[in-house]
Formats: C-alpha cells, sequence, structure tokens
C-alpha cells in the first residue's frame, strides 16, 4: 500500500479499526508497545513485509519478531516447549520474546523469518498493542518504527520524525512505558539469551530454574541487535565517563551534573524508560560528543548497557 499522508490515528476503537484495516490491505502501521513503537504489517503477506524492509532500509537477512494477542495465538504459529509454556506463563502479556520452531503450516511469510524454521513471537503488553492485534485478527510482524540502524522510537513524534513519509498510519499511545526493546530467548535448545531487554535476565532465570545460556544463535544470520553500531545517535558516544571532557555533553545517570539524566534517583527502570528519548533528544540538540555515566550492570542495567555499547561502537 502506498500512502499519501501519513495518518496519526487516536487510540479509540474508531482509530483501532482504522489501523486495522490498513493492515487487512497490507499496508504499514506503527503502534505502541510496552517496550517502544513498532511498524507493523500482516506478517502472512510478503508485499505487505517487504514493506517493512524497504520503509526502514533494513537488511533483508534480519527476521523479524510477530505479534500476537496472547499464548494461544502464538501456539498456532510455534512449536513450545516446557521451557517456552512456562516463560510465556510468567512473563505474557510482557516485554519478552520467544525464538520457536516455527510451525509448517503457519502461513507466516518467509520475509519474517528471513528463511529460518524459527519464529520470533511476543504478546505485548499494551491497551493499544492489545486492540489493534485483536482488531486486525492475524498476526503482526512489527520490528522498532525507526530507520535500520537509527534509535527505536518510544513516542509517535518519534515515529514521524523517522519514517513519516514511509508509513501509513501511526497511532498515537503517548509514551512507551518500558523503554528498550523486548528481552529475546531462544527455546530451540536450551534455553538461550539472544539479546537483553525489557525483562531482566535475572527474572527468566529465577522462572526456569536454569543459566541461559548466553549465545548468539548459530542459525541466527547477522541480527540488528547484534550489528555493532546499531542504536547510535548522530554524536560519538563515549561510555563510562564520570564526567565530560571539554566539547563534551553529558548523559547522566544518578546525582551527577549532567546536561541530560537518565534517572537522578539512579533508578534502572525510570532509566529504561527515557533512554531512547534522551538519546533523540541528544540529536535534536545537535550533540557531537556525547559523554554517558557509568550504568550498574544488572537488571534492566544489563539492557541498558547492551545499546549504549551499540550507540558506542565504530561506526
Ligand atoms: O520490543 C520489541 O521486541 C520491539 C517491539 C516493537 O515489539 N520489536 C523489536 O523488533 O525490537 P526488531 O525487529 O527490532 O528485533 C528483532 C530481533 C532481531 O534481533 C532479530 O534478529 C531477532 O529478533 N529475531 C527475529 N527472529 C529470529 C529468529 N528466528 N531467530 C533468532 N533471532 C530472531
Ligand atoms: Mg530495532
Amino acid at each position: 500500500m502506498k500512502s499519501e499522508q501519513l495518518l496519526v490515528l487516536q487510540p479509540d476503537v474508531a482509530g483501532l479499526e482504522k489501523a486495522a484495516r490498513i493492515l487487512g490491505l497490507g499496508g504499514l502501521v506503527s503502534f505502541p508497545t510496552e517496550t517502544v513503537y513498532g511498524l507493523g504489517s500482516d506478517a502472512r503477506n510478503d508485499r505487505a513485509v517487504a514493506g517493512i524492509y524497504a520503509a526502514k532500509e533494513r537488511p533483508s537477512f534480519n527476521p523479524l519478531i510477530v505479534h500476537v494477542p496472547d499464548t494461544a495465538a502464538a501456539e498456532a504459529y510455534c512449536v513450545f516447549n516446557d521451557a517456552a509454556r512456562r516463560l510465556a506463563q510468567a512473563f505474557w502479556p510482557g516485554a519478552l520474546t520467544l525464538v520457536l520452531p516455527v510451525r509448517a503450516d503457519a502461513g507466516i511469510s518467509k520475509l519474517v523469518t528471513a528463511g529460518l524454521d524459527t519464529l520470533a513471537v511476543r504478546v505485548p503488553d499494551h491497551p493499544v498493542a492489545s486492540g489493534v492485534l485483536s482488531a486486525f485478527g492475524g498476526p503482526v510482524a512489527a520490528p522498532s518504527a525507526n530507520p535500520s540502524g537509527k534509535v527505536s522510537p518510544t513516542r509517535a513524534a518519534h515515529v514521524v520524525a523517522g519514517l513519516g513519509d514511509r508509513i501509513d498510519a501511526v497511532v498515537d499511545g503517548g509514551a512507551c512505558a518500558v523503554g528498550v526493546e523486548s528481552t529475546i530467548v531462544s527455546c530451540v535448545g536450551a534455553p538461550a539469551l539472544l539479546r537483553a531487554g525489557g525483562i531482566p535476565v535475572e527474572a527468566l532465570e529465577a522462572c526456569l530454574g536454569q543459566t541461559l545460556v548466553a549465545e548468539e544463535n548459530p542459525d541466527t544470520p547477522i541480527a540488528p541487535g547484534q550489528l555493532a553500531s546499531h542504536y547510535a545517535p548522530q554524536g560519538k558516544v563515549r561510555l563510562n565517563a564520570p564526567y565530560a571532557e571539554p566539547g563534551e555533553v553529558l548523559l547522566g545517570f544518578g546525582p551527577v551534573e549532567a546536561d541530560l539524566n537518565l534517572s537522578v534517583a539512579g533508578d534502572l527502570t525510570e532509566a529504561a524508560a527515557c533512554l531512547f528519548a534522551c538519546l533523540h533528544e541528544l540529536d535534536a540538540m545537535g550533540a557531537a560528543a556525547i559523554a554517558v555515566s557509568p550504568i550498574p550492570d544488572h537488571g534492566l542495567g544489563r539492557a541498558i548497557n547492551d545499546r549504549l555499547r551499540r550507540a558506542a561502537a565504530p561506526r
């Protein structure tokens, strides 16, 4: 579907139904989840999914996450084992993506799985995402709604700024509460962490009663989350900086004097929620050199540090 003009939809019944109609016609609709805004298309429609790759200018070997309203819907597309069932029971709806064997008759576009025989699925915990998924009634492929390699959007305005002229609609559901993408766990073999994210690894391990294997999925070609310079703001980023050098803007954490602060209180949940908004703001400020305070590497701090390391990687 080719958009004449971007529709900004309200998160009411009429807006959700309009979003579902556009998805049904093969269009691209951005909607909020509790993690970040997704760029959705019908996961069964090759042309529509191709539209996601085109709009994001995303390397086409990167598979996408399919969003469904509940676990029963996920079971229609994937084969669950005990670990997967246990994690879904404990954390869905929520910021967890499971990579599972895809069913032969799932009907999911090969562009979604990038030809793999596994599928990434998740049940988002956001009334607008749930509303769009229920109104549409099918699987929705949705990566984060940003141009490839740029910072993920946590507000509708970020989506409009990054992709406004390339998509059909965005449902404005305000700011995303979690602010970093979902944690990705593969349950294809021994449960393995593929990406740190909104659900802390510690919580997953406590649920499973075992340590997650921390390996990159050997089946997976380079994942966007594994590309070194992903999530990058325009400016050069320096990590673990107690203070800013001359010419640098300080992105603080905790009680430091900073230009922007992820959380003055040193709260990792608050820091995750505003991380991408701060990176967008640094771009808006035209910051050319960015120093970032040290962030503790536990709980959500692991996801935050993962994103910041990618932002700081040479490009
Ligand atoms: O929070 C989120 O997960 C957001 C919101 C919109 O739900 N979505 C998101 O999607 O971050 P995306 O496309 O930006 O990230 C997808 C990640 C990639 O790292 C991709 O490689 C991995 O999921 N992935 C997808 N399918 C996979 C598979 N079959 N095996 C291994 N990794 C997979
Ligand atoms: Mg992304």
